[in-house]
């Protein structure tokens, strides 16, 4: 919790300029004293160090971290659309107990591309790490944005064990499933992670009516009930990730589809109702602003969803439609935080 000393903070829209808060604050601002340069080096380290602290890294180091889990998704959806699921058919060695793939496997060029996705770890969990590092070191100290820091690396942890198991289950579906659901939770907490820091600390006061939160609510889980049948879709199709061996669902593949569309369908009429909501309640321009990019996005997904089923799945279109849903998870965090402000505590700040 903030103390009464630090310097004020304002919620503020991360697309603005910030004003006073820790992610922008100045090396030269009062918090961080400036560092004296020093002919060895250790100046430079000093005032790399004095930048870190005072946040001036911290925006596009979330940046980063947030891009980094997309990515490993789109890289992901590459194993799996060329059929290299299980290019390194052990974990977490490659095969014949090294660590990379060897030159006689029998897995082709699939080695190399699932080989180049674990390898992708790395600089993910570095990033999560850094991010971690760049929140930790903040001074004055922000603890509550410490603990939503923590989680991307705790996420990084998990799927590294659950991108195991998957290789030990031979690809089983709802491991696949399971991996892809934890990468939306996880990109969902690093674009929390990234708005919140230009936030304060203190508790979140709601800027709309409790209906619309409600309906923001529902909006919320039909969004992941729609990723939750996605990955039944998916499971149910021919992008199996191991075109030798497919490991299915064995639901009817026309009906899981038509049920995903008819979610999407719900996920439409429920953010025209936010929409309509937003714009004749109380509420702010941020959040209405944000409730227009979740349609544009719901409605662009929908478009490559159709078209992609209409057309026999074509990989191109299947991982549009995979970076369509890392978006769209991206502005439905985003929507969330913007139905809410949180301020430093004991600061007025003006409805917007
Ligand atoms: C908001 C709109 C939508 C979202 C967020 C969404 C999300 C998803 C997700 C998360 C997957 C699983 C990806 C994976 O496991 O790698 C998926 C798969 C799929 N979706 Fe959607 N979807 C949307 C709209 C649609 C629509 C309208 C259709 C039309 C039928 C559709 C058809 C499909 C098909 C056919 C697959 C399986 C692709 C494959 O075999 O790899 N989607 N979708």
């Amino acid at each position: 919790m903030s103390s009464s000393t630090e310097p004020r903070r304002r919620a503020q829209d991360p697309g603005a300029t910030p004003t006073t808060s820790h992610a922008s604050a100045s090396p030269s601002s009062p918090a961080v004293p400036a560092a004296t340069g020093a002919p060895d080096g250790t100046g430079a380290r000093e005032r790399f160090l004095a930048g870190v602290r005072s946040g001036r890294w911290l925006r596009p180091v979330l940046l980063a971290n947030l891009v980094a889990e997309v990515v490993i998704v789109i890289t992901g959806g590459v194993v799996r659309l060329t059929g290299s699921g299980l290019g390194c058919p052990d974990w977490p060695t490659c095969a014949d107990g090294s660590v990379t793939p060897v030159v006689h496997q029998a897995e082709g060029f699939h080695k190399y591309i699932e080989f180049g996705n674990r390898l992708l770890t790395g600089p993910v969990g570095l990033l999560a790490v850094a991010a971690l590092l760049a929140v930790v070191l903040l001074r004055p100290p922000r603890p509550r944005l410490r603990v939503v820091a923590l989680l991307p690396v705790l996420g990084v942890l998990v799927q590294a064990v659950v991108g195991g198991i998957t290789v030990h289950t031979d690809l089983s579906p709802i491991t696949v499933s399971a991996h892809f659901l934890i990468s939306m939770a996880l990109i969902a907490v690093s674009t929390l992670l990234y708005l919140r820091a230009g936030e304060g600390d203190g508790d979140p006061r709601p800027v709309v009516p409790p209906a619309v939160r409600t309906l923001a609510v529902a909006l919320s889980a039909t969004t992941a009930a729609v990723l939750v049948v996605g990955t039944v879709v998916t499971g149910s199709g021919p992008h199996s990730g191991d075109a030798d061996q497919p490991a299915r669902y064995g639901f009817d593949p026309r009906t899981v589809s038509w049920l995903h569309a008819d979610l999407v369908l719900l996920l439409v009429g429920l953010l025209v109702g936010l929409l309509v909501a937003l714009h004749v309640a109380p509420s702010t321009p941020t959040a209405r602003r944000r409730a227009w990019w979740v349609l544009g996005v719901v409605l662009v997904q929908g478009l490559i969803g159709y078209v992609q089923y209409a057309t026999d799945l074509p990989v191109v279109l299947v991982a549009l439609h995979m970076l369509g849903a890392c978006l769209l998870v991206v502005a439905v965090t985003a929507l969330w935080t913007s139905l809410r402000e949180r301020t430093d505590a004991g600061v007025v700040v003006p409805s917007r």
